[in-house]
Parts: C-alpha cells; structure tokens; sequence
C-alpha cells in the first residue's frame, strides 16, 4: 500500500471494541483492552512515520467510570503501563503529549505522570499526540461556557464578543486544529460525547475493525479514504463554482 496523497491535518480516533475482540476469543475484557494497547502503540508509530501532524485518541470517556471497578483498574494500569514503557520512545520521535479531560478525578500517580509527559515534550515539534482521558465533549462545553459567563458577569468581556472562535480558545484543544478526519472502529455510528464541537466539519469514517485490530495498513486504509472525499465546508464544489 502506498502513502496516501492528501494527509488530513488532525485525525481523531475513538477505540471501540476491545470487549468484543476479547469476548472472540473467550477471553476477560481487560486482555481486549491490553491488546488495545498494543493498537495504541503501532497507530502512533504509522502516524508518525507517515508524517502525521496530529492524532487524538479516546482513552477513556467520563461515562467510562460507570464500568466495573476491576475493568476501571485494568484501564488505568494499562494506561500507567503505556506512560512507563513507551515515554522514551515518544520523546525520541520528538512526539509532544496533551492530556484532555478532567484530571481532578483520576489517581494522583496519573495526574503525576500526565503533567510530567507534558512538560517533557513540551518543546517537541513532532507529532501532537493527544490522549482524551476522562473526557466528555459536553462537559468540556459547559466548562467553557461556565468561563465565559463568569467574565462577562465580572465584566472582563463583553457577551456580544464571543465567537465560535472564542468560544474554541476556552476548550481543551484550544492548541490544535479541528479534525478533519475522526475514525471509529467496531462498526458503531456514534460519536459517543467524543470532541463535539471541534468535529463540526470532521470527515466521519467508520470503519468494522475491532481496535485491537487496528494497524498501520487499517490507518493507512483511513488515509486513503479521506483522500478520495471531497471537502466543501458547506460551500460549491469547484466544478459548480466554475
Ligand atoms: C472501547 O472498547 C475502548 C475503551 C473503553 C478504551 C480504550 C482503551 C484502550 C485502547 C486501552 C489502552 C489505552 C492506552 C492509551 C494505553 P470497549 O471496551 O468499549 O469494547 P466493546 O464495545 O467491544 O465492549
């Protein structure tokens, strides 16, 4: 397979079905997940080498914590195990970490190796590999429109001031740009609370691959289809303009 044409500038991908791809198997979910991880590290790998400016995945949304303690646990040791073991490699591949969500509700030994991964690669000009954790779309909304209220209450801004733009400096990704292309694997057709207003213009490519599955030539397959659709933005096509 060859390298696709047209890059998207930030692809963000929601990983599903590790459960299925263990249940498959006749295996617990956690081992779904810890192949997951393994999808994780060899996703990373392809976008960099591809030249990929910036990928986010979903890690673990705020619904998340409604699952059972034991797979809460496995998904957060997975995600301790991730830090540990391929930190090295990330800042050898000039990669720079964003964590986004809530961070106040996660163990402090997380909320430690998060802020340190930051500020390590925080003057990597690599790829932004951003990892939603503890996240939800419409809390991250809420949160900014909570900040916004509250200037305009103590008079620092003015209501008739704000902007789609605006609003987009007060959520998480405020650093990157919208997806252009977001992904979701195990044939699900949801976005699931997953970057709500930053996808408002996102290709959505739904792909049957379960996560643990998901490889460099699944990535690659992504890129292609992105390639081959036209994007408008709600205006003419070129043709029509002509
Ligand atoms: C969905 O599968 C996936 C998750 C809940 C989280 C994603 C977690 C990983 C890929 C594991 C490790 C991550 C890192 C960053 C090290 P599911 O359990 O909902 O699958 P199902 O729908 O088939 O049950």
């Amino acid at each position: 397979m060859g390298e696709p044409s047209h890059l998207p500038k930030h692809v963000a991908i929601i990983m599903d079905g590790n459960g299925r791809w263990a249940k498959k198997r006749y295996l617990p979910r956690e081992a779904g997940h810890y192949a997951g991880m393994g999808a994780v590290r060899e996703t990373v790998r392809a976008a960099c080498d591809l030249g990929l400016e910036n990928l986010t995945l979903f890690a673990f949304s705020s619904e998340n914590w409604k699952r059972p303690k034991t797979e809460v646990g496995a998904l957060m040791g997975l995600f301790r195990a991730y830090f540990r073991s391929d930190m090295d490699e990330l800042v050898e591949r000039k990669v720079r970490m964003r964590i986004i969500g809530h961070r106040g509700r996660v163990a402090p030994d997380i909320q430690t190796m998060i802020e340190d991964s930051e500020k390590r690669t925080a003057h990597n000009r690599g790829m932004n590999l951003t990892f939603a954790f503890d996240y939800g779309g419409q809390e991250e909304i809420a949160a900014a429109a909570q900040e916004l209220a509250r200037a305009a209450k103590d008079g620092r801004l003015d209501p008739e001031t704000i902007t789609p733009e605006l609003f987009a400096q007060r959520l998480f990704t405020s650093a990157l740009p919208a997806p252009d292309l977001v992904i979701r694997t195990s044939g699900e057709h949801r976005l699931s609370n997953f970057l709500l207003w930053q996808s408002a213009y996102a290709e959505l490519l739904f792909v049957d691959t379960l996560w643990p599955d998901f490889d460099r030539a699944a990535l690659t397959g992504a890129l292609e289809q992105f390639a081959a659709r036209e994007r408008r933005f709600g205006a003419l096509d070129s043709e029509a303009v002509a």
